[in-house]
């Protein structure tokens, strides 16, 4: 389902573009697919968001540039953990929400790939956020006073917690329900001390959410209206 989405996103790349380079194993397909259109010739450049991206594109030889040479940028292909009908998103499983959502800024349009898992009628459940280390103890207060619950999130085959690319500790917040995605997300990119959460509402209008589903691919252009 993830190559099916990834596959139909790099579909949308063309010669001359530049775009962003999300993280995680679904754009991961995509990339696969955009470096075969570099290798019929096709000019195209990508931003990565993370190193994971980077590494993924330099091993595919996608030639890469970045934000000060390009800030404006075609497109960006991309994942998420939930999509809600309004087409906002939870992202940032893979601790990369911060440069994620700087890339998403900078495009024209931003694909969304996804497996059909992750089609929700409402986002629920945890929000990471990145978090410098020294605000922590404060930030963790606040997101109880929010009346989320705070983890701190633990590397796996590393001691300690999750370093971020940008060198910060990821905090999960797990919300019993989150009645307003845009308040929520408002809050918790105000708290101090915090680049970015993985609530991203503001780019539903130039978002495409490619559903990759066991038999076939859904491409979903506008989303509802939500009030
Ligand atoms: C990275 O921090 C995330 O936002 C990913 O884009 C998201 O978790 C989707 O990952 P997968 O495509 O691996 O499910």
């Amino acid at each position: 389902m993830k190559q099916r989405a990834g596959y139909k996103a790099a579909e949308l790349v063309r010669d001359g573009m530049v775009i962003g380079i999300g993280t995680g194993s679904t754009t991961a397909f995509a990339l696969e697919r955009v470096a075969e259109l570099v290798r019929e010739g096709n000019r195209i450049l990508g931003v990565p968001t993370s190193f994971q991206a980077e590494q993924r594109a330099a091993d595919l030889g996608i030639p890469l540039t970045t934000l000060k040479e390009h800030p404006a940028l075609d497109l960006t292909i991309d994942g998420a953990d939930q999509v809600d009908p309004a087409f906002r998103l939870v992202k940032g499983r893979g601790a990369a929400q911060v440069r994620e959502r700087v890339v998403a800024e900078a495009s024209d349009r931003l694909l969304i790939v996804i497996d059909e898992s992750k089609l929700k009628n409402a986002l629920s459940g945890d929000i990471p956020l990145e978090v410098l280390p020294f605000a922590c103890p404060v930030v963790m207060r606040c997101i109880s006073s929010l009346g989320g619950v705070p983890v701190l999130r633990e590397g796996i085959r590393k001691d300690g917690p999750v370093i971020s690319d940008n060198g910060n500790f990821i905090i999960d917040a797990s919300f019993p329900c989150i009645e307003s995605p845009e308040e929520m997300e408002r809050d918790l990119n105000n708290l101090p001390g915090v680049p970015g959460c993985g609530l991203f509402c503001e780019f539903a209008k130039k978002t495409t959410v490619i559903v990759g589903t066991t038999a076939d691919c859904l491409v979903l252009d506008t989303p509802e209206k939500t009030r």
